[in-house]
C-alpha cells in the first residue's frame, strides 16, 4: 500500500489521470470538497455498492432495500435532532484567517504521536527481525506505552468535552497542547463555535410561501420514516432491516483529503429494527458481520480496526468505527450505532403518529430499537482504491504502477489486444470482446507494443489481458495475462470466459465472509 502522506498524492493524480475521479467543475477551478466519478471510477463506485447490496439485502431474508426522496419534510430534522445538535465545533487562526474543526485539530496533534509510534515499531522490528513481536512490544515498551497513554488521556478529555458541549474545554486543550495554525504557525485562536452542517434550500416560488428545508445529511432519517409502511407491506417480523444506499450533504468545515471528506457524499446504511432490551447483542452481531464483509475482499486484516466511540452522538447508547489504514492513517471508514428507540421515538412525539410493532410472540406493542450500520461509499473507494495501488519493482530492475483491485471490483474485468493491427487479429479480439461483453466490462486495446498495453491495463486494475496472435487463427487459443502475477497461460478461446468468471465471481468473493 502507498504508505506516506506524500504518497496521498500519487493517489489523487492516479485517480485522475486513469479516469477514476475528477474534481468537479473543473473548468472554472474546481468546488471545493465536490468530486465527480469518472468513466472508470464510476463503474468501481458501482461495484462497491453491488458488493454491499448483495451482502445485506440479497443475503439476508430479513433485510429489504429503499430509495428514499433526497427532500424531506423540515420537521424531519427537528425530530432526528440535526437542527439542534448536527453541529461542528469550529475554530479560526486570528492571522491566517483559515478556519479549522477544533476536534480535527486535536486529532491531528494524537495522529502524529501515533506516527511517532508507528516508527519505534518500524525500528524494533528492523533490530529484532523475524522473532519480533509486535504486540507484546506495544504493551511494554515504556516509551511506546507513555505515547499510548498521552493518546488516551488527549481524546478522553475531548470526548468529554465535545459531550458536555464544554466548548471553552475544547480551546484550553488546543492551548495546553501548543497547537499551532498549520498556514500562520502561531496560537492566535478565537474561541470555539458551534456550526451546522446541513444544506440549506426552499421548497416553491413565491418568497413569501417557500418552505424552508435541508438537502438530507444522512440517509437514514428516510429509513425511520418509512419504517412502519415497509414493516407493513412487506409483513416484515422483528428482527428485520431495511437498506437503502444515497446521497447525503454535508457543509462540512475541514473539507481535505480528497473524497474522505466531501460536501456531497453517498452513504450505504441499514436500520436493523429489533426488539428493545436486545440491542447489545446485535450491536455486536453487526459489529462483526460487517468487519467479515470488509476482510472479503483481501485488503489485508491489518488494515482495519475497530475504535469505541468516547463522545455518542445525541441518539446512540453505543457506537464503534471501522477505522481503517488510509494514507494519512488511520480514520473512520463505517459507523456501527446503537440508536435505542431516539429516532422512532421522536418521530411519533413530532408527527403524532404512532410507529409501533406489534409483536405476536410478546403480545405487546412497542417502539423497536434500532442498530444501525452506515459506511460511506465514497471513502470505501478511497479506502479500495489507496490500498491498492502498488509500485512494484521488477526483476530487470524497472517498475510497473499496479492497481491491484480485487477483481470483483475492477471496473474492467479484462482487455483484448490483437498482436498487430492486421491480419484478421483485430476482427478476432473484437469476436472475443463481443462474447465476453455479455458478462463483463471488457475493452479494446490496439495502440502501442503489448508490453505498454499490459502496463497500461495494470495502472486501470484490469485483472486480465488477452493477446490474440497469429496462432490464434490456426488453433484458436490466445494468451491470457494476470495483472498481479503477470503469468501468461496458453488457453483455448472457448475457455476464457470461465477463467474470468471464477475470479472475479461476486458469489466467490462474499462467500468469504462466512
Ligand atoms: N446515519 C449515521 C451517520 O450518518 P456518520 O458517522 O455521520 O453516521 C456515516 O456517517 C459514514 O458516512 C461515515 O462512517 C463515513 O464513511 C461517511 N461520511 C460521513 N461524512 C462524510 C463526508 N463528509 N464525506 C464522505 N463520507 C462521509
Amino acid at each position: 500500500m502507498v504508505k506516506q502522506e506524500d504518497d496521498f498524492k500519487k493517489v489523487i493524480s492516479h485517480a485522475k489521470e486513469y479516469g477514476y475521479v475528477f474534481q468537479s467543475s473543473e473548468i472554472y477551478d474546481g468546488l471545493s470538497a465536490v468530486y465527480d466519478y469518472a468513466q472508470n471510477g464510476a463503474e468501481l463506485k458501482k461495484n462497491i455498492r453491488e458488493y454491499w447490496w448483495k451482502a445485506m439485502v440479497q443475503m439476508n431474508d430479513n433485510i429489504v432495500g429503499l430509495d428514499s426522496a433526497i427532500l424531506m419534510h423540515p420537521t424531519v430534522w427537528k425530530a432526528s435532532g440535526h437542527v439542534d445538535a448536527f453541529n461542528d465545533p469550529l475554530i479560526d487562526n486570528k492571522d491566517s484567517k483559515k478556519r479549522y474543526r477544533a476536534d480535527v485539530l486535536v486529532e491531528d496533534y494524537t495522529a502524529k504521536i501515533e506516527a511517532k509510534i508507528d516508527k519505534e515499531v518500524a525500528k524494533a522490528h528492523k533490530r529484532f527481525g523475524d522473532s519480533f513481536d509486535k504486540k507484546q512490544f506495544l504493551e511494554t515498551n515504556p516509551r511506546v506505552v507513555g505515547y499510548q497513554e498521552q493518546i488516551t488521556t488527549i481524546l478522553k478529555r475531548l470526548g468529554k468535552s465535545l459531550e458536555k458541549e464544554d466548548l471553552v474545554d475544547v480551546k484550553n486543550l488546543i492551548e495546553e497542547l501548543e497547537i499551532a495554525c498549520p498556514v500562520s504557525g502561531s496560537r492566535n485562536w478565537t474561541d470555539v463555535k458551534q456550526f451546522n452542517l446541513m444544506f440549506g434550500t426552499k421548497l416553491g416560488a413565491s418568497a413569501d410561501s417557500a418552505m424552508n428545508l435541508y438537502l438530507r445529511p444522512e440517509t437514514a432519517q428516510g429509513i425511520f420514516v418509512n419504517f412502519l409502511n415497509v414493516q407493513k407491506t412487506g409483513r416484515m417480523k422483528i428482527p428485520f432491516g431495511i437498506a437503502q444506499v444515497g446521497k447525503a450533504f454535508r457543509n462540512e468545515i475541514v473539507a481535505r483529503q480528497f473524497i474522505f471528506r466531501q460536501r456531497e457524499f453517498e452513504q450505504m446504511e441499514m436500520q436493523f429494527f429489533i426488539r428493545p432490551g436486545s440491542q447489545k447483542e446485535w450491536y455486536e452481531t453487526w459489529k462483526e458481520k460487517r468487519m467479515a464483509w470488509h476482510l472479503s475482499l483481501g485488503l489485508g486484516a491489518e488494515n482495519y480496526r475497530f475504535h469505541d466511540h468516547e463522545k455518542l452522538a445525541h441518539y446512540a447508547d453505543a457506537a464503534a468505527d471501522i477505522e481503517f489504514k488510509f494514507p494519512f492513517g488511520f480514520k473512520e471508514l463505517e459507523g456501527i450505532h446503537s440508536r435505542t428507540d431516539f429516532d422512532l421515538g421522536s418521530h411519533e412525539k413530532f408527527s403524532g403518529k404512532k410507529l409501533q410493532y406489534f409483536d405476536p410472540e410478546l403480545n405487546e406493542s412497542y417502539v423497536p430499537y434500532v442498530v444501525e450500520t452506515s459506511i460511506g461509499l465514497d471513502r470505501m473507494f478511497l479506502a479500495v482504491f489507496s490500498n491498492s495501488l502498488v509500485e512494484e519493482e521488477l526483476e530487470n530492475n524497472t517498475t510497473r504502477t499496479v492497481l491491484k483491485l480485487p477483481a470483483v471490483l475492477a471496473p474492467n474485468k479484462a482487455a483484448v489486444f490483437p498482436l498487430v493491427k492486421k491480419d484478421g487479429l483485430p476482427e478476432l479480439a473484437q469476436e472475443i470482446i463481443d462474447d465476453l461483453k455479455w458478462d463483463f466490462n471488457v475493452v479494446y486495446d490496439e495502440k502501442d507494443a503489448v508490453g505498454r498495453r499490459y502496463r497500461r491495463q495494470d495502472a486501470n486494475g484490469t485483472p486480465f489481458c488477452i493477446t490474440v496472435d497469429h496462432q490464434s487463427l490456426e488453433d484458436n487459443t490466445v494468451t491470457i495475462r494476470h495483472r498481479d502475477t503477470m503469468e501468461q497461460q496458453r488457453v483455448a478461446i472457448a475457455d476464457v470466459k470461465s477463467i474470468i468468471h471464477k475470479e472475479v465471481d461476486m458469489k466467490t468473493w462474499l462467500q468469504r465472509m462466512l
